[in-house]
């Protein structure tokens, strides 16, 4: 069975064509993180005017590489959420015209579930009940899954995601976006015992994880050290946590851009712009934004890079042991069959090699699939398709905060 399967809830457009959920015929992913990294974060109205112009000549490339026409598709899958609403509706409006001019069954698959799924594209296939951990810039989530795809939501984090921690912290320290890599490699050269951050504890029965505590002690430990208060430096446009969280008093209702500075929470400062908006009633976004990103930004500080190293690498630290404890209890508890972990943050080699040091059974999804990409959803839609979970073009709808499969 061939699948082709498209993903535009963030940043990348993709589409690639799976073979029986496990064989990978093509995996086109076309990236805006230089666009975005201007801003230091993904700002959805631009993510969405970049999906439309590329998703057709992407889906067309994606076809071509795997040697393809359309006779060859026997079924479409399509990122249904979460996501930025502004992306998803680009990728699910694309899905259910091809569905329905080219006559293809359609499947509309859960983005999270689907970087969990991505190790089934690899030699060592996950068996059931399987546990997910999905680290992204949007979602720290552990889940157990049966084999009728069935979730339960073991522990999530109650505020930040580990990804969203990273490009935060990564912007305070004055590192590039994406936060994640950035960090990493300059951890190598740290030390990540010269700073003690806290790792949340919230009971011994939780499987939650917390990640603003920590990001708040990053803060204050750079205040202390260059005697400035860099708080806005965690504003902005990180990819956030997939909910659309805006100040709206400080909308502009036309252009669904900030006007005024943002507000501050808890060192936070949000600053997106709206996309709820219609695309088509704002102009020259991209000036807009820029003013009113550069209106919150920080004086500027300057961090020996020795320190940057160091803070860098105990901050790394403090999240990896977060991420290994909860997930070694969740192992213990739930005895699963397999243990997955997938989503951007699982990229990071020192998740890598602590996880595997104390569950050396782990199976990693491999750094180019655990980005968002279309081939996760594809190897998802190849299970979905065995459980007889197709929908009407008509039926299916593009949902920001889904939580469902
Ligand atoms: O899964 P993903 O591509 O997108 C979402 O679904 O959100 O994850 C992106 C996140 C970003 O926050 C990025 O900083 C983080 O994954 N990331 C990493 C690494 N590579 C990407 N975090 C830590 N270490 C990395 N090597
Ligand atoms: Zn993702």
């Amino acid at each position: 069975m061939k699948i082709l399967a498209i993903e535009s809830s963030c940043d990348e457009t993709a589409a690639a064509v799976i073979e029986n959920g496990s064989t990978i015929l093509s995996n086109v992913i076309n990236s805006q993180v230089e666009i975005h990294a201007q801003y230091g974060g993904v700002v959805p109205e631009v993510a969405a005017r970049s999906h439309i112009e590329v998703i057709i000549p992407v889906i067309e490339q994606a076809l071509n590489d795997a040697h393809c026409s359309w006779s060859d598709i026997d079924a479409i899958a399509v990122t249904k959420g979460p996501g930025l609403i502004g992306s998803l509706l680009i990728g699910v409006l694309t899905a259910k015209t091809l569905a329905t001019t080219k006559n293809k069954p359609l499947i509309g698959v859960n983005h999270i579930y689907a970087h969990g799924f991505a190790a089934f594209l690899t030699d060592n296939s996950p068996q059931f009940p399987c546990l997910a951990l999905t680290v992204s810039g949007g979602h720290t989530t552990l889940s157990l899954y049966q084999e009728d795809l069935s979730r339960e939501v073991l522990g999530e984090t109650l505020d930040d995601a580990a990804g969203e921690a990273f490009d935060k912290v990564a912007k305070l320290l004055g590192l590039p976006y994406p936060g994640g890599p950035a960090i990493g490699k300059v951890a190598e050269s740290g030390d990540a015992n010269a700073y003690r951050f806290p790792v949340a504890k919230l009971g011994k029965d939780s499987l939650d994880f917390s990640f603003s505590g920590l990001k708040t002690a990053v803060l204050r430990q750079v205040q202390e050290i260059t005697g400035f208060n860099p708080a806005s430096s965690f504003s902005g446009l990180t990819r956030g946590s997939r909910k659309e969280n805006i100040n709206k008093e400080s909308l502009d209702p036309q252009s669904g851009i900030i006007k005024n500075n943002p507000v501050e929470d808890d060192g936070e400062i949000i600053v997106r712009g709206n996309p709820r908006a219609p695309i088509k009633q704002s102009s020259q976004p991209s000036e807009m934004v820029s003013k009113s990103i550069s209106s919150a930004l920080p004086k500027t500080y300057q961090l020996d890079e020795h320190i940057v190293a160091d803070i860098a690498a105990s901050f790394q630290k403090a999240v990896v042991t977060a991420l290994v404890t909860n997930t070694q209890k969740a192992w213990l508890r739930h005895n699963p069959k397999s243990l997955v972990v997938g989503g951007g943050v699982a990229c990071n080699t020192e998740l890598r090699s602590q996880m595997h040091r104390v569950l050396p059974e782990a199976i990693f999804v491999p750094p180019v699939l655990c980005t968002d990409n279309a081939a996760m959803i594809g190897a998802l839609a190849f299970q979905m398709a065995q459980n007889d979970m197709y929908i009407m073009p008509n039926e299916l709808v593009a949902d920001s905060s889904l939580e469902d499969i």
